[in-house]
């Protein structure tokens, strides 16, 4: 009879495949998508609200700000659709004003996850009675075909610089595909994080309190639980780069001494040598030359960009 254990391995064979391809790499990587387990989204939650995480909180003052003016730019009688929606705190601040501008309105939020798709649902219902939310379990990346459907003007977000976390030439596959769902007059709410001083930058990615560290490390903390593995976590430290280049913080998890790490639910010996580094996750940090170009080449047109008074954050509404 097969162990709970061995039919998890069977259950996330995907993902272990994965997990061998990175660890077996040159350089070593690790998907991005193990962060967000269930320890992960909660340490993911605490980052946006460390003092030197400064995305969160300024992609939200720029809709409390500007959120008249974004709506009023993307047209009358709109339905809300939010990529990778979460459980969708900072559109809140955005229905609350379409729903001074309208009676009604139709909020389509998409997100791989049930439960955080369950969450939004329940406080949205409850927060806004005159708001209809029907929500959509999907990876997004893939396109969303059900977009088609939906009739009216529809204006959709994707906010929270999640584009960032991929090359520029799949975030424009990503926008690519979104766009064949929508027709003429249809908008895109792009947030993204802007380029900036690495004396900013730096502590975003590795805070005084360890919380990134911490978020990071959780990655070997799930292999170790979910694949058996073996990572000693005192023996890897949390490194946050500045690639200017590149434009992007590159994360990693870097090896303080020569060791061995096995993984038995992979049968995989994974040799570290003293500083050698596992990528683990990239952030894109937008130029507004990028912004233009991953817009236009998806088919869009930039029409306006919103952005706090230091500049740190953009917030850009491109038209099909
Ligand atoms: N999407 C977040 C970002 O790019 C993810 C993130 C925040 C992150 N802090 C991190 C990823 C530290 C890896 C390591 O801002």
């Amino acid at each position: 009879m097969a162990t709970s254990k061995q039919l998890q391995y069977v259950v996330d064979s995907a993902m272990a495949r994965e997990v061998r391809e990175g660890l077996s790499a040159m350089p070593k990587r690790l998907p991005a998508k193990l962060f967000y387990d269930e320890a992960g989204s909660a340490l993911f939650e605490q980052i946006t609200e460390l003092p030197e995480y400064y995305l969160t909180r300024t992609e939200r003052a720029i809709f409390e700000d500007y959120a008249a003016r974004i709506l009023e730019a993307a047209g009358p009688s709109l339905t809300l659709v939010e990529l990778g929606a979460g459980t969708a705190s900072k559109t809140r601040i955005l229905i609350e004003e379409l729903l001074q501008r309208q009676t009604r309105a139709l909020f389509y939020p998409i997100d791989v996850s049930p439960s955080a798709l369950n969450e939004a649902v329940r406080q949205m219902a409850t927060q806004f009675p005159q708001l209809r939310v029907s929500p959509i379990v999907a990876d997004y990346t893939g396109g969303v075909p059900a977009l088609s459907r939906i009739s009216g003007r529809k204006l959709v977000l994707y906010i929270g610089s999640s584009i960032g976390n991929f090359e520029p030439s799949q975030a424009v596959g990503i926008l690519r595909r979104i766009r064949r769902s929508l027709r003429a007059g249809d908008a895109l709410l792009l947030g993204t994080d802007l380029a900036k001083s690495s004396k900013i930058l730096v502590p975003a990615y590795d805070d005084a309190q360890g919380v990134t560290a911490q978020f990071n490390k959780n990655m070997l903390v799930r292999l170790n639980r979910e694949l058996d593995a073996d990572f000693d976590l005192g023996a890897f430290r949390h490194v946050a780069v500045w690639n200017k280049r590149c434009s992007r913080m590159e994360m990693y998890l870097e090896s303080t001494v020569k060791q061995s790490v096995f993984l038995p639910a992979l049968d995989l010996d994974v040799p570290f040598e003293e500083g050698e580094r596992l990528h683990t996750e990239n952030s894109y940090k937008y130029t507004e030359e990028m912004v233009n170009t991953i817009v236009h080449e998806s088919g869009f047109t930039l029409e306006k960009t919103w952005s706090d008074s230091k500049g740190w954050f953009g917030v850009h509404l491109a038209r099909v």
